[in-house]
């Protein structure tokens, strides 16, 4: 039976795809690490969780599927039960931004390189791509996947060449200015702020993200 993912997950399956082993951080049902393989994205995975009944759908998705020699599952906390260099490609995605950045900042003090991540935080994207800038990677794609009518940020990066990015880049992606789709979602999210700001003025945070849309906007616009 093959596996269909959504758009969110296809997108970083593709980004994720062409290195031997690749290790899903944050895994739950497993989808991505059993698609990675058998699509011939990846040719082994490590599928790994911090939660064991997470993991055991993992393992009963591998099994179904005729995978449990290609996907092996580990439990720990993000890339505790992987070893440095292990993977040639990790995949941390569904999680919060501030999550992935402690993950890949105790991967980092461990002593643990990879060549390649692929991001997909569900919020706070910023804390995701300092965090691979500070672990040494700079970022290669960065794209949003549209999904059930919401936008998720889906980034690549490989090792080597970190830059330092501006506050708009950090929170928009890193090639914001280039993306021809940027003012359109950017648009449509200014006005909901705006409705937002009608009937709730004083809403917390609310104003300060309206400016930074109106200044990536006027980035765009040079
Ligand atoms: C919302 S699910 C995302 C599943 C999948 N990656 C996706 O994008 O659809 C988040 C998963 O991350 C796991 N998780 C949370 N904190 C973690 C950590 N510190 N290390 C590893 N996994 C973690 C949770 O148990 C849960 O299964």
């Amino acid at each position: 039976m093959p596996i269909r993912l959504d758009e969110r997950l296809t997108a970083a399956a593709n980004l994720a795809a062409g290195g031997a082993t690749v290790c899903d951080v944050g895994c739950d049902h497993g989808k991505l690490a059993c698609y990675m393989v058998q699509t011939g994205r990846a040719e082994r995975a490590i599928a790994t969780d911090i939660s064991a009944p997470s993991l055991k759908k993992a393992e009963r998705l591998a099994e179904e599927l005729g995978l449990t020699d290609l996907v092996e599952t580990r439990v720990g906390d993000g890339l505790d039960p992987v070893a440095d260099g292990e993977a040639d490609v990790v995949v941390l995605a569904g999680m919060g931004g501030d999550l992935i950045a402690r993950i890949l900042e105790r991967a980092c003090a461990q002593g643990k390189r990879f060549s390649r991540f692929v991001l997909s935080p569900n919020t706070h994207p910023e804390r995701a791509r300092e965090a691979a800038g500070a672990a040494g990677h700079r970022i290669v794609a960065d794209i949003a996947a549209e999904c059930a009518g919401k936008y998720y940020p889906v980034i690549s990066t490989k090792a080597g060449g970190a830059e330092k990015l501006s506050r708009s880049e950090l929170l928009f992606g890193r090639f914001f200015a280039e993306d021809e789709d940027f003012p359109v979602r950017a648009s449509r999210e200014l006005s909901e702020l705006e409705n937002t700001l009608k009937q709730n003025p004083s809403a917390s945070g609310l104003a300060e993200r309206k400016a930074l849309l109106e200044e990536a906007l006027k980035e765009c616009a040079k």
